[in-house]
């Protein structure tokens, strides 16, 4: 039996009803069967020192062995002035380092956000899809997931009962698995 499609998942807000961890944790319940879906919690990284990057705290060691062993990446993202929150851009500048040890590098990734704004964190998805092609990372182009009004979707504890957003997720949640097996296939012809 082929081993199952690993996805590491992680949303870049520390609040603990935060609307983007909401997501993401349905996207877990949503995960085909031939894949899992881990949620790694941002909380415990501190501020990026690159005086400390060849010897990184211990949250960030470990966050950065949870991204390697991961065949795949799925980002939920806020969006903080109209851009990427800095929890989020401070995790990542952690695991990228040091300069050649980059624990993102040839990762698919995926990306959703949640927002109560109008629309649902597109401007920051785009700011952070700027960041993967540094990172050489492979964004999955479609569907983009862009919850909007989220507040509107969830329930008081946190599940999302839209049914559009759901499905939405899922096709997400097939497209990344799809897209890593691609990729996969791609670096054996090598
Ligand atoms: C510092 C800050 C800046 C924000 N800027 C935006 C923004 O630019 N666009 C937007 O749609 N919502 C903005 N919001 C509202 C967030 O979408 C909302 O707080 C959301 O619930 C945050 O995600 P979370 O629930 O996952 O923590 C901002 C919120 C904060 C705290």
């Amino acid at each position: 039996m082929n081993k199952k499609i690993s996805v590491l998942g992680f949303a870049g807000s520390l609040r603990k009803d935060s609307y983007n961890k909401a997501i993401l944790r349905a996207a877990a319940s949503l995960v085909p069967d031939d894949a899992d879906l881990n949620i790694f919690d941002l909380e415990g990284i501190p501020p990026f020192n690159q005086d400390l990057e060849k010897e990184p705290p211990e949250r960030v060691k470990d966050f950065k062995v949870k991204i390697r062993a991961a065949d795949a990446i799925l980002i939920s993202t806020p969006e903080y002035n109209y851009s990427i929150p800095g929890v989020l851009k401070n995790s990542i500048d952690w695991v990228s380092r040091p300069y050649g040890d980059n624990a993102l590098e040839g990762k698919p990734v995926a990306v959703m956000g949640a927002s109560i704004g109008m629309l649902g964190t597109a401007r920051a998805q785009y700011h952070l899809r700027q960041c993967f092609v540094f990172l050489n990372m492979y964004p999955l182009n479609s569907p983009e997931v862009m919850v909007p009004f989220v507040h509107e979707k969830i329930d008081k504890d946190g599940k999302v009962t839209d049914p559009k957003t759901l499905e939405l997720m899922k096709k997400l949640l097939v497209s990344l698995i799809d897209w890593t097996l691609f990729l996969k296939t791609r670096s054996e012809i090598k």
